[in-house]
């Protein structure tokens, strides 16, 4: 019998994470975990609270009192606060801009790394974020780190932005991903960084499709290991 497995992808800002995270899942049936969506969640909340975005006790006590669900409907990725729909609000300039600070708080990481860890505990699983490999899953059995550079990675965010009709600016959003890059890089409590194990791929040049193959024949090596 074929043993389901954990697959962590971690990675910076826009390196194609979560859709090459949902196509993995799809292909195996597993289970996809958006861990950024979470943190996401945690933003929007205390931003709609006006609790202050600086404040690390109040922002985990905002917390401690929000159930953050991620499910799937049609092949969509929703994203629901204490029952509210929040799928298109964790996306917004105001969320993205504030996020980084908010993760970079101890208290904050150790609970959401705890509600991450349960849903892990469920094999099947591919889980996508910055502290996967390292602090999460540290015993996942495929370990992927996609990297690409800052040019490509913001590239990629503009035309998706052009083609939902949002306005983008190409040089904010390369401003944006340098900050939270050095923001998530930086902080103190599990930081980005490549798993030792982890296998890093740079995505530059690569297509959705060839990232997502490339990870799927790693998953099949393990699994003929
Ligand atoms: O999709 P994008 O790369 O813009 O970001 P995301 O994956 O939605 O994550 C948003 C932010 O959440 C990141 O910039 C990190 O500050 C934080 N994050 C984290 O600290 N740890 C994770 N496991 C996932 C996200
Ligand atoms: O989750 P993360 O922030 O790492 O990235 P994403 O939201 O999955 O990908 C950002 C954008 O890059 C999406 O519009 C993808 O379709 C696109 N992308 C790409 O053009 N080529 C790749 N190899 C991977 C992603």
């Amino acid at each position: 019998i074929e043993k389901d497995i954990a697959i962590a992808i971690d990675g910076p800002a826009a390196a194609g994470k979560s859709t090459v995270a949902k196509n993995v899942a799809d292909d195996l049936h597993y289970i996809y975990i958006d861990t950024g969506a979470m943190y996401r969640s945690l933003t929007y909340e205390v931003i709609k609270q006006g609790v202050s975005t600086s404040k690390e006790e109040e922002v985990l006590q905002v917390l401690l009192n929000t159930e953050i669900m991620l499910h799937n409907e049609n092949n969509q990725q929703v994203v629901t606060v204490n029952n509210e729909n929040i799928t298109e609000e964790i996306r917004k300039e105001e969320v993205t801009n504030a996020v980084s600070e908010i993760a970079s708080f101890p208290s904050v990481r150790i609970e959401m790394v705890k509600r991450q860890q349960k849903l892990a505990l469920m094999r099947g699983v591919v889980m996508d974020g910055r502290d996967i490999g390292t602090h999460v899953i540290p015993d996942a059995e495929v370990k992927v780190f996609l990297i690409a550079s800052v040019e490509e990675r913001a590239q990629r965010r503009h035309k998706e932005n052009k083609e939902k009709g949002f306005p983008s600016d190409l040089e904010a959003i390369k401003r944006d991903i340098a900050l939270r890059d050095k923001m998530d890089s930086e902080r103190q409590t599990s930081p980005l960084k490549k798993a030792e194990d982890a296998i890093e791929i740079d995505t530059t040049s690569m297509t959705i499709n060839d990232v997502t193959k490339q990870i799927l024949n790693l998953v099949q090596a393990y699994k003929e290991a």
